[in-house]
């Protein structure tokens, strides 16, 4: 019987790739997913398709950068559930590249709100819960981008930069409580969020698999099985770390034809 069995699972920004992907393989499992998303209709189609892989898919909207939303959410995950077992605080923007669109303050404020604000937000309400039950997993999406620095996105970096501080720190201070919070550091991922800019680019994805190390881009599947890892008792000695799953982004230099 698979661990997840009838656990309560929340996974923010479930309506798109990596979050979508990751509710439908706790549905697998047998999990109750509480799928959210500002965007309803995705939102609701991945809880559907949650309940048709075998578990029980509950869709709840929210904007997860407002306190007011996330509140909302929290209070009726408790009074619907009483429990969350594990959380996926997933929910993220990257915006368009344009030159120096990032040195825009509006724009800063904004990825900070959606990927910064948010998963400080949630996990407060989720370290309060797994604290009082002496248990309970977290998950943050971060990137590469969190670890090392990436021309044009000077601000998406310092967010994801920001989630890893979050992670590692109350990794640290909750994981004796039995409450353990780590990052995923996805590299470049096939979804919504990256795949229009990439099509821009001249030479399109085929360019941009010849930067990459492992020399293609990475499947949303590969990231949720990493995330179920994160959340499973196989990785219950890990605290506070990144998993890089980054096709060697982070290990050097990508290789070429030369070496
Ligand atoms: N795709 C990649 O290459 C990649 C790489 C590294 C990290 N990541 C991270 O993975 C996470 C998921 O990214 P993805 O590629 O699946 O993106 P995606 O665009 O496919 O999905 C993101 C989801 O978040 C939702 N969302 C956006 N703002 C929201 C808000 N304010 N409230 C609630 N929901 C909101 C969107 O509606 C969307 O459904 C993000 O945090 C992203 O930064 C992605």
């Amino acid at each position: 019987m698979s661990e997840f069995k009838g656990k309560t699972v929340l996974v923010t920004g479930a309506g798109g790739g990596i979050g979508g992907t990751t509710a439908r393989l706790f549905g697998e499992a047998g999990a109750r997913v509480v799928v959210t998303d500002i965007n309803a209709k995705a939102g609701e189609e991945t809880a559907r398709s949650v309940t048709d892989a075998g578990g029980e898919g509950i869709f709840i909207a929210a904007d997860i950068s407002s306190q007011p939303d996330v509140d909302k959410l929290f209070d009726a995950i408790f009074s619907r559930f009483g429990r969350l077992d594990h959380a996926v605080n997933c929910a993220g923007i990257d915006p368009e590249v344009v030159p120096d669109p990032e040195w825009d303050f509006d724009v800063y404020q904004k990825v900070m709100a959606v990927n910064v604000n948010s998963v400080f937000l949630c996990m407060r309400r989720e370290i309060q819960h797994m604290r009082e039950v002496a248990q309970g997993t977290i998950v943050n999406l971060s990137s590469n981008a969190g670890l090392q620095g990436v021309p044009t996105k000077p601000v998406y970096c310092a967010s994801k930069h920001a989630v890893m501080g979050l992670t590692r720190s109350a990794g640290l201070q909750y994981g004796r409580m039995g409450v353990r919070i780590n990052a995923i550091c996805p590299g470049a991922t096939r979804t919504q969020m990256i795949m229009p800019n990439i099509e821009k680019i001249p030479g399109g994805e085929a360019v941009m698999n010849t930067a990459l190390p492992i020399k293609r881009m990475a499947e949303p599947i590969e990231m949720a099985k990493a995330i179920m890892f994160l959340s499973s008792e196989a990785a219950a000695y890990m605290i506070g770390a990144a998993l890089t799953f980054d096709g060697g982004l982070t290990a050097g230099m990508s290789p070429w034809e030369g070496n």
